[in-house]
Formats: structure tokens, sequence, C-alpha cells
């Protein structure tokens, strides 16, 4: 058992369950049944109705992201996308969104080609810098942001955002994929919302797909209940009992990804071939002293340019071994990927060169190998370059 006053490591591990009274189980059963019996109409037995509104397996997941988010409550779904387009649900018509530039391109894509068809109005700021924050229109409703942002890890100086939107009356949703709680709680700031795609870091396996949403607000909690339940997307017992079992090892598994992510940002700094190197955890990238202030380490995430632009970035990435070529990050396995053909596609080229996504922008989702193995793989690669 967990409580406030135990550090995030032992939260980690215990959070969200206890031993089950009936069996002693220490971790939850995965309650495989989409409905449950009933003693008389309109009466169920145990309390318990149909599994898209109440199954055990997905309440463990939701109740122990809800307590190391520091939340008033959480909820799990099919995906990130599907926790992202489940917070859009609460909107309506005319209500104005403003987001930060830099986002999942998935993200984006939900936003521009779905959202507005349905009278949602967005407007993309550079969430980075301050001065953004202080003509924030009037009328917003939402603020949106990611921090580190995908792919090119900006950081949001999130308490004057979250003040700033609050100043006009507007909500606050950060996503907190890139960074876990283990790194960040914008909860605790006054954000009023937290997501994320629990494919990542929170299940931490590269096995599962899965998204949540966390609030703060006790008041937010039957709103946010009521469009999970109604649009549906809730995860399976079987997703949400794979994510919990990721989740028991997050402080473990930053620990280690942040190590190696420093590791290697720093020999690729130093490497003649790379001309770039993005890492919050470099002194070097223009925000370290807000990454210092507002998370506990740099991150797992690297990016890079290498000299020569796209057709070299190519080369180095079709060459690596222990990195594999692949979509998707924060798992325990080192992956590597270009955003602008693969990740980022769905954001207009133009688009991407004006926020400062290179075509041969390289970015690694540095595993929980060791750093001298993956290092080697990258100068090896490199090696390879004309
Ligand atoms: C920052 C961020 N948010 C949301 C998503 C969407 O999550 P999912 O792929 O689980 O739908 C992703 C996916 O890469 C992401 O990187």
């Amino acid at each position: 058992m967990s409580s406030s006053e135990h550090g995030f490591g032992t939260r980690a591990v215990h959070a969200g369950w206890q031993p089950e009274e009936k069996t002693g189980a220490v971790m939850p059963p995965i309650y495989m049944t989409s409905t449950y019996v009933q003693d008389a109409p309109g009466r169920p037995r145990q309390g318990f109705e149909y599994s898209r509104t109440q199954n055990i397996t997905r309440f463990a997941l939701q109740d122990a992201l809800a307590e190391l988010e520091e939340g008033a409550a959480g909820f799990t779904f099919t995906s990130g996308m599907a926790a992202i387009h489940t917070l859009l649900l609460t909107l309506k018509p005319g209500d104005r969104i403003v987001a930060g530039d830099d986002l999942y391109g998935g993200t984006y894509r939900l936003f521009t080609q779905i959202a507005q068809r349905f009278g949602l109005i967005f407007d993309f700021i550079d969430t980075s810098n301050p001065e953004s924050f202080r003509e924030l229109p009037a009328d917003t409703r939402l603020l949106y942001l990611e921090t580190p942002s995908n792919p090119l890890l900006k950081l949001v100086p999130l308490q004057q955002a979250i003040d700033a939107a609050h100043a006009v009356g507007a909500e606050v949703a950060v996503d907190n994929t890139f960074a876990t709680p283990a790194l960040q709680r914008p909860l605790t700031l006054g954000a009023d919302y937290v997501i994320h795609s629990t494919t990542k870091y929170i299940a931490g396996h590269s096995d599962v797909v899965g998204g949540a949403l966390i609030v703060r607000d006790e008041g937010l909690k039957e709103d946010l209940w009521f469009h999970q339940n109604s649009a549906g997307t809730i995860n399976s017992p079987f997703d949400a009992f794979l994510t919990l079992r990721g989740l028991r090892t997050l402080a473990l598994r930053m620990e280690r990804h942040c190590a190696n992510a420093l590791r290697v940002a720093e020999a690729m700094e130093a490497h003649p071939k790379v001309a770039k190197v993005i890492y919050p955890g470099l002194k070097s990238h223009p925000q370290h002293a807000l990454m210092q202030q507002q998370m506990a380490a740099g991150g797992g995430m690297v990016c890079l340019e290498v000299d020569g632009g796209e057709e070299e970035a190519r080369t180095v990435v079709q060459h690596l071994k222990v990195f594999a070529l692949a979509e998707s990050l924060g798992g325990v396995e080192s992956l590597v990927e270009l955003p602008a053909p693969m990740t980022h596609a769905s954001i207009p080229a133009e688009t991407r060169r004006k926020i400062g996504i290179a075509d041969g922008l390289v970015r690694l989702s540095v595993g929980i190998e060791d750093a001298d193995d993956l290092i080697a793989d990258l100068n090896g690669a490199l090696h390879r370059m004309c």
C-alpha cells in the first residue's frame, strides 16, 4: 500500500490496487467480462452493469495514474488519440483551442482535419516562448500543450502558461507523454488535464497501445466519465493489465532512459559528423534552465541533425543495428525514426519547415540497454556516411 508520504518509486509500484480481499491477489485479475448479473431489472448485484462503464482492471489502472499524476481521477482509452479525441468531445462548436505549434503529427491531424470540421477553432502558437502567452485571445476555452514537444523537444514554461490561461478563463491540457509523472506533474502546477499516450513510457514495453486523461479537479470527473462512457473509447481489461504491469517499473525505467539519453546526447554533440543535437538535459539546449526548474531530468528522447541533411540521415538510420527503425517511443528498446516522412508526415511539408522540423531530423528514443552499446551503434552508423 502506498500513501502520499511515499516516494514516487514506491507509489509507482503500489498505486491503484490493494491486495484483493477474496484471494489476496497482488495484481488485479483481468476481468474479461462484458456484463454483470442483475438481481432484478435495474438492480445489478454488485453495482456493476456493463464493462464499458465499469471494469475493475481498468479502474485499477485509472486509479494508479490519477495517484501518480496527483489528480482527482483518471480515465483510460484505446489509444492516446482516443484520449485526446474524448477531451475534444467535451467542447462545443465555436470553442477556441490555442495549441502549441510543435505537436505529435496525429494530434495535429485530429485538430486540423477532424475537429475543425465540427466547428472547433484552433490557433497554433510557439508555446516555448513565454511572450506567446501574453496575448491569449479572451475567448480561449482550452490551452493545449505538449512539453517536451514531439519531435523538437521544446519546453513550455508551464507555470506561466497555466496562469495566463486561467487569467482568461481557459482550461489547460498538458500532454505529459514524453516526461511522464516521474519527471513532471503538471496538475500540481494547476493544469486541468494531463494526457498520455500510455503506449509510450507508461506501459513501456512496446506491446500495447493506450491512452489516458487525468483531471485535477473533482468537478471535471463526472463530465469526463460521461464522455468516456458515452463515446465508448475505453481500453480493454487485458490492455489495462499490461499497461499497469509496465507502470510498476516506471520510476526505474525513467532513471535509466534519462541517464542513457544524456550519455548519447553528449557523445553525439562531440561527434564531427553531427551538426546539431537537441536534448533538454544538455547545457546547449536553449531551455536547459527551464528543464532544471520544472523537470527532474531531461527525458529519454534525443534529436539529431547530421551533416549533409536528409540523404545522409537516411543512410545513418538504415545502418543502426541496436536501434530499430520504427515509429513510437518510450519502450525499453531503443528506436530511431525520421519524423518528416514517418510520425509527422501528416503535417504539411511547408508547416513542418516553418516550425523547424528538418527533413533530415533524426529522432532517437533511447532505451534502457547499455549506453556504451548505443553510442557504439550510432558511431558505427555515422561512419557509413560519405
Ligand atoms: C506526444 C504524443 N501524444 C499522443 C500520441 C498519440 O498516442 P497513440 O499513438 O497512443 O494514439 C503520441 C503518439 O506518438 C505522442 O507522441
